[in-house]
């Protein structure tokens, strides 16, 4: 009998799942759980009043601002495990309550900076496990109470932090903030002194291999610090960490070198100062030379090469004829890349004459010099008109001749 009306038992079925998926968020009189029940959206027929809502394991992508305008007692939003991906604009305007926002395991890539509008009371927000690459400028300005901030990321994930992503944030009441498993190279001098209250900061299993003059002062007044698996550089810039260890702190124990390859896989606080001083070298220019095509032309563009050695590895900056540095990171017609490639785009005649690369590291700076020749470098038009000159004369020529 049932297999007779296939359509009918299907459309009887849609009806009982429908219903159940409403009917299967459980409330009490202050919460709602709706946990795994396939929700693309919000509910918006649960009791206005409630204050926790947990929206768990469903497949939500998008959160808009009118998605929560209704549940205005809200303290307690969970929305892990969903496939949010776009947060809308002020969202959780009206959430001025809110004091828990979980967001683990969806799909952002980017805070913008007015999503968090609105959650003046925000406590704890947890973050960790999306691929956040980009917390756009004033992302944590509209919460001033947030004492516990977890932006760990997922290992394997593509996007990830390169620096400390709270940096420019007052944030007073910040206690815990979780960084472990990005890409950040290093702690600024300054990383923390907007954030005076921290007591538990994890960055583990990152990418900072060297700690800067004041970093041992810096962490040491954060009680408790993780900072282990992390590619150490234990070389001179290392000294004056180094010398402030003292043993009394944690996070001591837990830098391991990974360079030179000497020091490998020893404690930086079982490593006598002095050692670390005679493993860095001065920077030397082994090569600076132009490469690519001869001769050059107006309007073309010119490559040198300026290769450096020395630990740490050295920085470069090119003095250009006009007096003008370039350096690696400089925009415009003349670039600098890492290995020492120097581009300078539509060349003029200022950019013939002399060069000087400068190469620089913690031990000591050096130079050489390199002069672009004017002589192969008669412009295009030139030549052109030389040519139309030279013609013309001999038509002249031929013309007087044969009169
Ligand atoms: C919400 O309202 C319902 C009925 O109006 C009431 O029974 C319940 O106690 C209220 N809950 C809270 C947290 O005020
Ligand atoms: C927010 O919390 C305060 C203090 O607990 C309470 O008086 C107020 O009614 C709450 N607001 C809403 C919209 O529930
Ligand atoms: C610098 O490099 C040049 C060329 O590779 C080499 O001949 C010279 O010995 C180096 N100087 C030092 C101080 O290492
Ligand atoms: C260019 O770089 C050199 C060496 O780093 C520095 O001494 C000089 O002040 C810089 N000049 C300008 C204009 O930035
Ligand atoms: C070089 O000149 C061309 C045209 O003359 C212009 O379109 C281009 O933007 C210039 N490039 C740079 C890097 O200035
Ligand atoms: C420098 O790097 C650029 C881009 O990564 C590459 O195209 C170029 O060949 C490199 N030059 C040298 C000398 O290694």
């Amino acid at each position: 009998m049932m297999f007779k009306k296939p359509a009918g038992v299907l459309m009887f079925l849609l009806v009982v799942l429908k219903g159940t998926a409403e009917a299967a968020c459980s409330c009490t009189a202050s919460a709602c759980r709706c946990h795994s029940l396939g929700l693309t959206s919000v509910p918006q027929d649960l009791p206005t009043n409630i204050t926790r809502l947990y929206l768990g394991w469903n497949q939500i992508t998008t959160i808009s601002r009118s998605d929560f305008s209704r549940y205005r007692s809200l303290e307690i939003l969970g929305l892990n495990d969903n496939r949010i991906s776009t947060i809308n604009s002020q969202a959780f305007y009206h959430l001025s309550n809110l004091t828990q926002l979980w967001l683990v395991r969806n799909r952002l890539t980017t805070l913008r900076s007015d999503i968090f509008v609105g959650l003046e009371n925000l406590v704890l927000l947890i973050l960790w496990s999306n691929p956040i690459s980009d917390i756009q400028a004033g992302t944590f300005n509209p919460t001033p109470k947030l004492q516990h901030l977890n932006l760990q990321a997922l290992d394997l994930q593509i996007n990830m932090f390169k620096t400390i992503p709270t940096l420019h944030y007052w944030l007073p009441e910040l206690t815990t903030l979780y960084l472990s498993t990005n890409q950040i190279t290093d702690i600024p001098r300054d990383a923390f002194s907007k954030q005076p209250k921290l007591n538990l900061l994890r960055l583990s299993s990152n990418q900072i291999s060297t700690l800067p003059f004041g970093a041992y002062d810096m962490l040491s007044a954060i009680s408790t610090v993780s900072i282990y698996n992390n590619p150490w550089q234990c070389d001179c810039r290392m000294v004056d960490f180094r010398l402030k260890m003292t043993g009394s702190h944690s996070f001591e124990n837990q830098i391991t070198c990974y360079q030179p390859n000497s020091l490998n896989g020893q404690r930086l606080i079982d490593i006598n100062p002095d050692d670390l001083m005679t493993d860095c070298q001065k920077p030397n220019i082994t090569r600076f030379e132009r490469i690519g095509k001869y001769p050059l032309f107006q309007g073309e563009t010119l490559r040198l090469v300026c290769e450096a050695s020395g630990i740490p590895a050295p920085e470069i900056t090119i003095i250009l004829p006009s007096g003008q540095n370039a350096t690696v990171g400089s925009s415009g017609r003349v670039t600098v890349l890492a290995n020492g490639t120097v581009t300078v785009r539509n060349v003029t005649d200022d950019d013939y004459g002399r060069y000087v690369c400068m190469a620089t590291n913690s031990v000591g700076s050096t130079f050489a010099v390199f002069s672009v020749d004017v002589n192969y470098s008669f412009p295009k038009v030139t030549l052109y008109l030389i040519a139309v000159v030279v013609c013309t004369l001999v038509i002249v020529a031929i013309a007087a001749y044969c009169m």
